[in-house]
């Protein structure tokens, strides 16, 4: 039983756009106080950014960093966090019953985005829970006016001279959702969402901006609540979101290693809902997505807890700090892939979250900083999966699952860079026990060489790297790949990530 597709550069799905590999720094947890910034830690610089986690997040290679919610947006107060720290106020956070110090804000955030490097470029959220138009209008103001104005000069006056020129805004976040802080139908959103795009227009017709998709496909609302929404700002904005995390449940291990057979059919669904108003509307323009929430998170397992023991305003509680396994890895590797096969349509996507909480770079107070598992897909797809995505059509032998049917074995996509015709295919291998052979055949491309080939697998599925073991997983060289007569063949090991570079 092998698995087989053809490459051939003639067929592309489209190019890829570095903002498929964003990230999201959410006041959450210890994302932001002891994950990027702990004033005092060893490693701090002198703004309070630990240099550790900045070394981690750019070896990463994340774009666009979605900031500061999530649910944690939807009670924002953006003037609590510039200015003069000793004056800011500490606030309850509703969305985390914990409570927020301001120490950290836009102005911090964004000079943590510029130690990052240049492609690090900020996606900035509105709150349109508890606030509307004329705080959104406040803050761009704020943010990005020159100066000579009431906002802007007060945005000197706090130090940052320059404008933050902030182009991409997300209108809101999660509002489908009853947990969200100011949760709307999707008219009532929808209208909003509107105005405020309209008017943040206004001022600079030149932003991108994103409305409120689903929470997940599973949302009752979902579909219609797309459908509405854009009926209403379809002219407004350039993208609609979309939110999706992923975990095994009862020990169905097969059904979570084919977690991406959902996010290609919400992604296809969203898609055709688009074009659907776009048709209704005659309009010429496209919507495009922003997978702006994905990963592996154990939901239920937080949802547990919660119910079970609320917070009592704790300032940056350990939350949602997930350990991830070789198996999470693995199917957080096949989401990477799912967005990538689709590079068309999906033009944003953030990994939720970046430090700590859900994140694939995990910190100590005081201690060190350590990649988990899927740090290692994420890194080398954002390396290596730059230029056009060939069209794969994948042909494998299926395995039964009892969630998603029948599902393909093997999940697979290739990115060709134009500019020199190297080729990096990346695989999973979905069967927890068998390995699976793979031919590629390479039509037209003149490939002669195997350049790297590396597998993310453990003879242990449920390894992790840990505070004491902070290496336990690691990609290793791959073996047995041969590039001949125009073929690639391989046979990818079972439970795996792996990455092949051809030149
Ligand atoms: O990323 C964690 C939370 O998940 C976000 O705050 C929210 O938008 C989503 O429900």
């Amino acid at each position: 039983h092998v698995a087989r597709f053809t490459l051939d550069p003639a067929f592309t799905v489209g190019e890829v756009n570095p903002r498929l590999f964003g990230s999201f720094v959410e006041h959450l947890g210890r994302c932001v106080y002891t994950g990027v910034f702990e004033p005092g830690h060893p490693s701090a610089d002198e703004a309070g950014l630990r240099t550790d986690v900045l070394d981690l997040v750019r070896e990463l290679g994340v774009t666009a960093i979605r900031y500061p919610g999530g649910n944690f947006v939807s009670g924002y107060r953006w003037e609590d966090s510039v200015g003069p720290v000793e004056d800011r106020p500490r606030r309850l956070d509703l969305a985390w019953r914990s409570t927020e110090t301001n120490r950290f804000g836009l102005s911090e955030f964004m000079a943590f985005l510029k130690k990052v490097g240049p492609e690090a470029e900020p996606m900035m959220a509105v709150n349109l829970g508890t606030r509307g138009v004329a705080e959104a209008l406040e803050l761009q103001e704020y943010a990005n006016h020159p100066g000579g104005t009431a906002l802007s000069d007060l945005r000197v006056a706090h130090g940052d001279k320059e404008p933050f020129g902030i182009r991409l805004w997300c209108l809101g976040n999660e509002m489908d959702g009853p947990w969200q802080t100011g949760h709307k139908t999707a008219e009532e959103y929808g209208r909003l969402a509107a105005e405020t795009a309209r008017a943040m227009r206004q001022m600079d017709p030149g932003l991108e901006l994103v409305a409120c998709g689903s929470s997940s496909q599973a949302m009752p609302t979902f579909a219609a609540w797309e459908a509405k929404v854009l009926e209403e700002t379809y002219d407004l904005v350039d993208h609609i979101s979309l939110h999706a995390y992923y975990e095994e449940k009862d020990g169905d291990r097969d059904s979570f290693l084919a977690s991406a057979v959902d996010m290609e059919s919400f992604i296809e669904n969203v898609v055709a809902t688009c074009d659907h108003i776009g048709a209704r509307l005659k309009s010429k323009k496209k919507i495009n997505l922003s997978f702006d929430e994905w990963n592996v998170w154990y939901q239920s397992r937080f949802e547990a807890e919660a119910a079970e023991n609320p917070l009592d305003w704790p300032e940056a509680p350990r939350l949602l700090e997930d350990s991830y396994s070789v198996t999470d890895a693995v199917v957080f590797g096949s989401l990477l892939i799912a967005l990538l096969r689709h590079a068309d349509r999906v033009t944003v996507a953030c990994l939720a979250q970046l430090v700590n909480v859900i994140a694939p770079i995990m910190t100590e107070p005081g201690g060190p900083a350590w990649r988990q598992t899927t740090f290692h897909p994420f890194a080398q797809a954002a390396r290596h999966g730059r230029g056009e995505v060939l069209d794969v059509r994948v042909d494998s032998p299926t395995y039964r699952t009892a969630v998603h049917g029948d599902v393909p074995l093997l999940q697979a996509t290739a990115v060709r860079d134009p500019r020199t015709g190297a080729v990096t295919v990346f695989a999973v291998n979905r069967s927890q026990d068998r390995p699976l052979p793979l031919r590629v055949a390479l039509g037209g491309m003149d490939l002669g060489e195997i350049v790297e080939h590396t597998v993310l697998s453990d003879a242990d599925p449920d390894a992790r790297n840990t505070l004491d073991e902070p290496d336990r997983v690691t990609p290793h060289p791959g073996e047995g790949a041969v590039l001949a007569g125009s073929a690639l063949s391989v046979t990818l090991e079972p439970l795996s990530w792996t990455m092949i570079r051809l030149a």
